[in-house]
């Protein structure tokens, strides 16, 4: 009879994967939570506002009115339309309906593109630290991952001397995130005009990743490598409603990206999760067009978060933390408290009952930092960075 070399040997395509370093905490955290611990979350990158209630509302009259069916696969067309000319009017450039692809969530417009264009052995380049996400699809796709470490003397900005050094004629994808997770840096114009250069000399695609670019600090307005002259043509713009909107779970996001391209992956749409939920896509739509007063106030309210977050983590011995221009989360440098990012961040969820991430789970380069979202309240903020501080201590 025929038998299998191995009952749990999984394809090269699907094995290299790993859970996500938040998921792993949080499920350590809720563990001990529920053995009567308190623990202050600081690993979860997601707001802590309800969905704004206009949404909410929106989604409920939708559920009631029969919005509860299939749609296209690339989304309703009125909330293509919305998401064009919304997200084409915040860039300040021309943004066609047929160029958007609506999803759950960002992450389909992250992996279904990077499906569609990586051959078996391209190269890659993308940010490290960065979304574990970006690593895992270029695996899937058969593509070889090219680190570029985002330095924190440059702000956690590009290290554009390694980027030129590591682009070369087989790369066939950039990956870009501004604001971006876990570092919290945002891509000067500077930084965005050398890469888009260098896009153009190489031939390359560009994925921009802008799934945080309402949530800058200061007036800073994330700038899109989409705008640069001759990168429309060669960007796709992820973006989405989770982290704008306070929508996580409703799952909503999109793509924005050459028509043919789009096509492709509303291919991929159609044979794998088939269509965004309806009476979502009608919440989305109320997102766009309602008043925006709410991601304002939210914003301001993580503005002040981070001014805490920032001036605490930088008053404990052994850690260093620069400012972030954008995105929910500090990043500070830990190398003075003498522990790894994984050591340290298991001591302060056993010993503080604080949840962090360690950075090294956004890749090699995280080693040395760790990641904590101030989606929580100022009292919880200053209560963890009290427990912080207490354990270091003791050091
Ligand atoms: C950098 C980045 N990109 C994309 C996503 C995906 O967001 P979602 O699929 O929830 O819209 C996230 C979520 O954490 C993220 O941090």
């Amino acid at each position: 009879m025929f038998q299998r070399e191995k009952k749990d040997s999984f394809t090269r395509r699907t094995a290299h994967l790993k859970p996500e370093g938040a998921y792993h905490v949080l499920g350590r955290a809720l563990k001990l939570e529920r053995e009567g611990r308190e623990i202050i979350h600081f690993e979860i990158g997601q707001p802590d506002f309800p969905t704004f209630a206009n949404i909410c509302q929106a989604g409920i009259e939708a559920i009631q009115t029969g919005k509860t069916r299939y749609t296209p696969p690339a989304g309703m067309v009125e909330l293509r339309e919305a998401i064009a000319s919304d997200a084409g009017e915040r860039r300040g450039i021309d943004i066609f309906p047929e160029e958007v692809v609506i999803s759950p969530g960002g992450k389909p417009n992250l992996f279904f593109p990077a499906l569609a264009l990586i051959e078996e052995g391209d190269e890659v380049i993308y940010p490290n630290p960065g979304f574990p996400t970006y690593e895992a699809m270029i695996q899937v796709a058969g593509g070889i991952p090219v680190a570029v470490p985002l330095l924190e003397e440059n702000d956690f900005s590009f290290d554009l001397d390694t980027f030129d050094h590591l682009i070369n004629a087989k790369t066939k994808l950039i990956i870009l995130n501004s604001p971006s997770n876990p570092t919290g840096g945002v891509l000067s114009r500077e930084t965005l005009e050398h890469i888009a250069i260098q896009a153009q000399r190489y031939d390359c695609w560009v994925m921009s990743d802008e799934i945080y670019a309402r949530i800058a600090y200061e007036g800073v307005t994330p700038l899109s490598i989409a705008t640069l002259p001759g990168m429309k043509e060669r960007t796709i713009i992820v973006d989405g409603f989770s982290k704008t909107y306070s929508m996580t779970g409703w799952r909503l996001g999109f793509g924005i990206m050459p028509a043919p391209l789009a096509r492709q992956v509303e291919l991929l749409l159609t044979h794998s999760i088939g269509a965004t939920a309806h009476f979502t896509q009608y919440a989305g739509l109320e997102a766009i067009k309602g008043s925006q007063k709410a991601v304002d106030e939210m914003v301001a309210e993580f503005q002040r978060r981070r001014d805490v977050i920032v001036s605490g983590l930088n008053a404990i011995p052994g850690f260093v933390c620069r400012k972030p221009q954008g995105a929910f989360y500090a990043f500070p440098n830990i190398v003075g408290s003498g522990l790894s990012s994984a050591e340290l961040a298991d001591l302060l969820l056993e010993k503080a009952s604080v949840a962090v991430l360690p950075g090294s789970a956004f890749g090699e380069y995280g080693e040395g930092y760790l990641r904590l979202s101030y989606a929580n309240s100022i009292e919880n903020i200053a209560e963890g960075l009290r427990r912080i501080k207490d354990v270091l201590s003791q050091l």
